[in-house]
């Protein structure tokens, strides 16, 4: 089974990805800008798979097999950009959203390619950039005891990658895998996590995203 790592995999969102992740079986780096700190934050979390999950700097994170970007959206470019060269050649998946607070909301924030994954893809022209895990509640995800029945929506112009990063999600407790299409629906898919942020703000929730009439 292949390694995963998690570039900013300290903050909720990275945490929560790994735990389910290494529920499923697979062994997940965190990535940091401190080593030390992502040993700590690894070492605290609780999974239930046979896989396992160690903290890391974000130069060993990018060394595995598949690599998840889940810093904030305005740090992330300078990120994988450093990174260029270990992350050649392999499947990264964004889950980054550009967000920014207006009042009681959060809105989205479009950067000049309309999306953060097609800029990270734009500065991985060498990688197979997809996009998963945006609308997922962190709070939900690192919990294994909670009921989470969720939908991951996926996209990339890279059809295998897209591909295999389905049956990543299928294989995590709670998920389930919807392609969607090309990168072109990117900045939708990113947006749409504003709506359910909002929702959750609104209604003191941890929603998220479960699509009706799909036959599998
Ligand atoms: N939270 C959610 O429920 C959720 C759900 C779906 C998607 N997302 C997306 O996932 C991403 C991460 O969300 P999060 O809530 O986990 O964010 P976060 O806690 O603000 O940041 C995640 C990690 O990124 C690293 N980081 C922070 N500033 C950085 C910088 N200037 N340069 C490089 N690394 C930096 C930090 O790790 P170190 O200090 O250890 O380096 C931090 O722990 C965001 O883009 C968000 O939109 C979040």
């Amino acid at each position: 089974m292949s390694t995963v790592g998690i570039l900013g995999g300290t903050g909720p969102a990275g945490r929560g990805v790994a735990v389910r992740l290494a529920s499923a079986g697979y062994d997940v780096v965190l990535g940091s800008r401190d080593a030390e700190r992502a040993a700590l934050v690894a070492a605290g979390l609780i999974s239930r798979g046979t896989g396992s999950v160690s903290g890391a700097s974000n130069d060993e994170a990018a060394g595995c097999a598949v690599v998840v970007v889940a810093t904030p959206w305005d740090s992330a470019v300078a990120t994988v950009s450093s990174l260029k060269e270990a992350l050649a050649g392999k499947v990264v998946v964004s889950m980054v959203n550009a967000l920014v607070r207006e009042g009681r909301e959060l809105v989205p924030f479009y950067p000049p390619r309309g999306a953060m994954a097609a800029q990270i893809a734009f500065a991985l022209p060498t990688s197979m950039v997809v996009g998963a895990f945006h609308h997922l509640p962190a709070a939900e995800m690192v919990n294994l005891d909670s009921d989470l029945d969720a939908d991951v929506v996926i996209f990339s112009d890279h059809a295998a990658a897209r591909e295999s990063v389905a049956k990543m999600v299928n294989a995590m407790p709670g998920l389930r895998a919807v392609v969607a299409g090309s990168m072109s629906l990117a900045s939708a898919i990113e947006a749409f996590t504003a709506v359910c942020i909002s929702i959750n703000i609104r209604h003191k929730a941890h929603s998220y995203v479960k699509l009706a009439g799909l036959s599998h």
